[in-house]
């Protein structure tokens, strides 16, 4: 070889490099009692229509220690997600499953120097919950959801994740005046942080909400695309939310600028958005 040539060589193994390195890492935040084995499916799928991508689905926090509560868990995804960030010069996709959302929430607010390109909430409930679920009986078997309230807006309750984004329409002012979590990350309280939660929100390059009217656990389903009950349990979609409508935490803005698409689907159970090939090719790919 000689020296006029390593021009050419280095040219050939930028281009080689680039076309089997060529997509951006994915990062998978799973939901509540699971973990990376659930994922394995939604993995596959990743690896069929885009071979060679480095799918990481974080086991942290699996199972039953997904009850802990959310800051704590951010925390700790914070920090695992924290290294892949910094050795992908081109940024990551982060998909984020059902509670898994709001963890990535958590994380985005407080990593304000990440570079998340495409974020996509997996069924997630983005304005809360309030509904029974196969869930909720599990944790809270002799609770009604009216009377949750009593438990969840305590300073204990708030020690439990579910608590964390409980959202009891009848109760407005216990659950602004009591939750940690999800009332500050949707700016439904004004807090220290609240405009460098936004910019880091605004970082994001597209914003994906997946979910549908099957769904079976995120209650209302509407939720997983930012809609969620008033007072009289009639839901009002997110344009018309008072915390959209202030821009409150940066959704507004993005959504002027074409950066949040919705793929609404029916037919999806919840836990089977992340192995249905249909959801997989008309929302994700
Ligand atoms: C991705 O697919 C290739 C074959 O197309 C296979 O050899 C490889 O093991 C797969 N990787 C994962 C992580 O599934
Ligand atoms: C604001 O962020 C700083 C740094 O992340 C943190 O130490 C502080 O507790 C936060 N304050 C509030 C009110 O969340
Ligand atoms: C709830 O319903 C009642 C009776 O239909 C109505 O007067 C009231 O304005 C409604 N409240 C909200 C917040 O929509
Ligand atoms: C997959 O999604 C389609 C809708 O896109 C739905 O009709 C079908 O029942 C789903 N399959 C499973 C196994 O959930």
């Amino acid at each position: 070889m000689t020296d006029g040539c390593r021009p050419c060589v280095l040219i050939w193994a930028v281009f080689l490099l680039s076309s089997v390195m060529g997509y951006r890492p994915v990062i998978i935040v799973h939901g509540i009692l699971d973990g990376p084995r659930q994922f394995e499916i939604l993995a596959k799928f990743i690896n069929q229509s885009h071979p060679g991508t480095d799918v990481t689905t974080l086991a942290l926090y699996d199972y039953t220690a997904s009850l802990k509560p959310l800051w704590q868990q951010v925390d700790g995804f914070r920090e695992a997600i924290r290294p892949i960030m910094e050795s992908a010069e081109d940024g990551v996709h982060l998909i984020c499953f059902s509670q898994g959302g709001l963890i990535c929430r958590g994380v985005l607010a407080t990593l304000p120097t990440h570079n998340v390109h495409s974020l996509i909430f997996l069924s997630s409930p983005l304005a809360g919950q309030y509904g029974d679920s196969c869930y909720l009986k599990k944790i809270f078997p002799k609770f009604i959801k009216s009377r949750l309230y009593h438990i969840c807006y305590t300073t204990w309750g708030q020690r439990i994740s579910i608590c964390n984004y409980w959202n009891d329409p009848h109760q407005r002012e216990r659950y602004l005046k009591s939750s940690i979590y999800l009332a500050p990350l949707n700016g439904e309280i004004v807090h220290a942080n609240s405009t460098a939660w936004r910019d880091s929100f605004l970082h994001i390059q597209t914003l994906v909400l997946i979910g549908g009217q099957d769904d079976g656990v995120i209650t209302p389903w509407e939720s997983s695309i930012f809609g969620f009950y008033d007072s009289n349990e009639t839901v009002v979609e997110m344009e018309k939310q008072d915390w959209y409508l202030r821009d409150a935490f940066g959704l507004k803005t993005l959504n002027s600028e074409g950066a949040v698409v919705k793929c609404v689907v029916p037919g999806v159970h919840h836990t089977s958005w992340h192995s249905n090939l249909t959801v997989y090719k008309n929302c994700f790919y």
